[in-house]
């Protein structure tokens, strides 16, 4: 074991700060990676604060962060993927049980022993996983990812999770040319839906409560803008999309958006609010429209999608960091502050 460099939280009121924690020395299969950027998710406040405590509580001390990108320090004896030097990446994924079907299937974020980055139980060290708000993660060879070389690693990091969470589902439906496809929520996830169904080749709809991100998302890639507070607006698509992904962290009328679906239409949320959503079962009903949810992606899909961002030369849009500004980053994302992803320079840690 040895000692990483880390930002924690001590209990879901404590300001993030400054900390050590132990990490494994790289084992047989293992690759140890120098973190250089960290992307803030969303659902890294939601866990640091506890807020999903129903579902997942949260373990303290919590270190987010599973939006990585790093250089390979020093590597296993068995790994055959990557050496010291290279760029590596991890996503929300450091490992699983790789034997049952969904394991078998390249499905892992559907895995009942999957391991999460950060807040799960840690096999090597009986506690609990550190994410990467630290200098250093170790992490199993066949969950570590390779970064396409042409991508600006600051923009890169956000596509471990805000990528392929909105890349995974968009795949799954069928988002292609010819489909109308609606974004709702221009946030961390939402710009890179935006980015990634534009680029899949549909006709995108960006829904924001920002009437300032109007001409971003224009930028972005998408065909369309509605303020989705201008009943007008949004009354305009009823009935017209064939793919909806909803990607607000917050309390929203998501009837609103069921409505705008056509026949078969699907919304899918990968946003994930503290709070249960109310459905109209009639919404559903007229037009057999379905809503499901999506979580992360496998491990082959996220190196699909760094692959495709690669070709397409996407990035997240960001706004760098130094690890002493986090919790006030925290409080911007929660304004929806942010153009669009916070992405930590980990050097910055070096200093404290
Ligand atoms: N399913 C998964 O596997 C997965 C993975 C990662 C994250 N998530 C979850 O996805 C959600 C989004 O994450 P993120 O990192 O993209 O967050 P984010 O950057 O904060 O973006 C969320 C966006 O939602 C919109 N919004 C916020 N409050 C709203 C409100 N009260 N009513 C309507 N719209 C509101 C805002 O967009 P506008 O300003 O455009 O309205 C905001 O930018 C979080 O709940 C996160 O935990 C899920
Ligand atoms: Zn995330
Ligand atoms: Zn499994």
């Amino acid at each position: 074991m040895y000692n990483a460099k880390a930002y924690s939280a001590a209990s879901a009121k404590s300001p993030l700060a400054s900390t050590t924690i132990p990490r494994r020395d790289p084992t047989e299969r293992d690759v140890q990676i120098e973190i250089l950027f960290c992307g803030i998710c969303h659902s890294d406040l939601h866990q640091a604060r506890n807020e999903w405590s129903s579902f997942m509580p949260t373990v303290y001390p919590c270190v987010p962060g599973h939006e990585i990108v790093g250089r390979v320090t020093k590597v296993g004896s068995a790994v055959k993927k990557f050496k010291p030097g290279d760029l590596a990446a991890v996503g929300c994924l450091v490992d699983s049980d790789r034997t049952c079907p969904e394991c078998r299937a390249g499905f892992e974020q559907f895995c009942a022993n999957m391991t999460l980055t950060y807040n799960s139980p840690d096999k090597h060290t009986g506690a609990v996983t550190y994410g990467g708000y630290s200098d250093s993660i170790v992490v199993d060879e066949r969950f570590v990812l390779r970064v396409p070389s042409n991508l600006d690693l600051a923009g890169a990091a956000p596509l471990l999770c805000a990528g392929i969470t909105t890349y995974s589902p968009m795949r799954h439906w069928g988002v292609t040319k010819g489909k109308k496809v609606g974004v709702v929520g221009i946030g961390g996830l939402g710009h890179m839906a935006v980015k990634i169904a534009h680029a899949l080749g549909a006709h995108v709809v960006a829904f924001t409560t920002s009437a300032s991100k109007k001409e971003d998302a224009l930028r972005l890639g998408a065909d369309e803008v509605v303020v989705s507070r201008n009943v007008n607006e949004m009354q305009k698509h009823a009935g017209s999309f064939h793919f909806v992904l909803d990607a607000v962290a917050a309390a929203h009328d998501i009837n609103a958006y069921l409505n705008l679906l056509r026949r078969d239409g699907n919304i899918t949320l990968v946003g994930a609010p503290e709070k249960p959503l109310a459905v109209s079962a009639f919404a559903l009903i007229f037009g057999r429209r379905s809503l499901s949810g999506s979580p992360i992606g496998g491990i082959a899909e996220t190196q699909e999608m760094l692959d495709f961002c690669g070709k397409h030369n996407i990035t997240a849009n960001v706004e760098v960091i130094p690890i002493q500004k986090v919790n006030e980053a925290y409080e911007r994302l929660l304004k929806s502050d942010v153009k669009y992803r916070f992405s930590i320079d980990m050097a910055s840690l070096k200093s404290g």
